[in-house]
């Protein structure tokens, strides 16, 4: 007490301060258990937004495309979940799906409005693949009614009003035009305010996933869209890639610019951005790592060792050690497959990985520690996963 400055009080008060804890202890124990209310309103909103798990039900399927489908999907009430959690306009949920003993995890963008979950209701837009496991299974096997379990939404490819611009240039390839999508419907739904125009690259004209939906949004006075096909000449649409020249009419004094698609698409609009000398803060990007070309077509010995076992699989140098661990049924925490959330943090052993893992520490670069959701193997592994 005689080493605390409390200059400044008189006697009087630092007899009080003194006595405080006494005096606190006193009325705690004072004080009747029953009228501690351990729930709190505080407690509740956490829960619903953020909570572990929610089980939810497809109650429609519609097709954006022969590649491409929209499932709507519910809260599955039997099983305990009654309200959606609310999500930001850019994030994205872990789908958790068991094919056969396996157990697969995938991130899927929501693609509408945040609104909707208001309504209790999701919608993730799933492109097939051709060697994609997860999504052959549902456009194969999941059906109106089927059930399966995802995360809460969580992700950080969102607009933030601090550290965005007012004018975003958005640029999306292929099934990246997800995070675009629930943007503009957010804008639409005066959920967001800011200026937005989308810059959407595609092969051809069939490629185009939510056509209808965008030219509608686009009569909004806060966004624009404008399509560039790769692949296919037409009057009505510019043809080639992104380039600076299609970027300049859209920007203002201050802008931020946000990319979702493929690897090439990111490595093209890298160069491209390099040009307006931005700030890193005003360049924001949600790489779709499955489309990654790395491709070593060799398979590699992996042995991947868990809290209380060792496996001995193989993973090919074109396929993540994620996916490889998933495929042969091991349990490994993962959420966002890109290399952002931290989950699946590994610990590397021994053995050489290719990553674009940006997101990961120097602190865990230096004590070899990856993602191996962005990671693929160029030699045999041995990788201790996080218990
Ligand atoms: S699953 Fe999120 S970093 Fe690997």
């Amino acid at each position: 007490m005689n080493d605390l400055k409390l200059d400044g009080l008189g006697k009087k008060e630092r007899l009080k301060f003194k006595n405080l804890s006494k005096d606190r202890e006193k009325v705690m124990a004072s004080t009747p258990l029953d009228n501690i209310k351990v729930d709190y309103n505080t407690n509740e909103i956490a829960r619903s937004l953020h909570p572990k798990l929610q089980y939810v039900k497809v109650i429609d399927i519609i097709n954006e495309s022969s590649d491409v489908k929209t499932f709507l999907l519910a809260p599955n009430e039997e099983k305990g979940t009654k309200k959606l959690a609310y999500f930001k306009a850019g994030q994205y949920i872990s789908v958790r799906i068991r094919i056969g003993k396996c157990l697969y995890k995938r991130p899927y963008t929501l693609s509408c409005s945040p609104k909707l979950a208001l309504n209790n209701r999701y919608t993730i837009t799933i492109k097939r693949k051709e060697e994609g496991v997860v999504s052959n299974h549902f456009f194969n096997n999941i059906t109106v009614g089927s059930s399966f379990v995802v995360s809460a939404p969580s992700g950080t490819f969102c607009y933030e009003r601090i550290r965005d611009a007012k004018n975003v240039i958005a640029i999306a390839g292929g099934s990246g035009i997800t995070p675009f999508i629930s943007m503009a419907e957010a804008i639409n739904d005066q959920l967001l305010n800011f200026n937005l125009t989308i810059l959407y690259g595609a092969k051809t004209r069939k490629d185009i996933i939510f056509k209808e939906k965008l030219d509608k949004l686009s009569s909004h006075e806060k966004i624009k869209v404008k399509y560039i096909l790769s692949e296919e000449e037409s009057d009505k649409y510019e043809t080639g890639f992104i380039e600076k020249e299609t970027i300049d009419p859209y920007l203002v004094e201050e802008n931020s610019f946000f990319v979702c698609g493929p690897m090439e698409l990111y490595k093209h609009i890298n160069e491209v951005l390099k040009e307006y000398n931005l700030a890193k803060k005003f360049i924001r990007t949600d790489l779709f790592f499955s489309e990654i070309e790395v491709r070593r077509e060799e398979n590699f010995n992996v042995k991947v060792i868990t809290k209380d076992k060792e496996f001995n699989i193989t993973c090919n140098g074109k396929e993540t050690l994620l996916s490889a661990i998933e495929k042969n049924g091991i349990l490994a925490p993962s959420s966002c497959h890109v290399g952002v959330c931290g989950l699946c943090r590994s610990k590397l052993i021994s053995g050489k990985i290719k990553t674009f893992d940006s997101d990961l520490r120097v602190s865990d670069k230096n004590l070899n520690y990856i993602h191996p959701c962005s990671s693929f193997p160029e030699s045999d592994i041995v990788i201790k996963l996080p218990n």
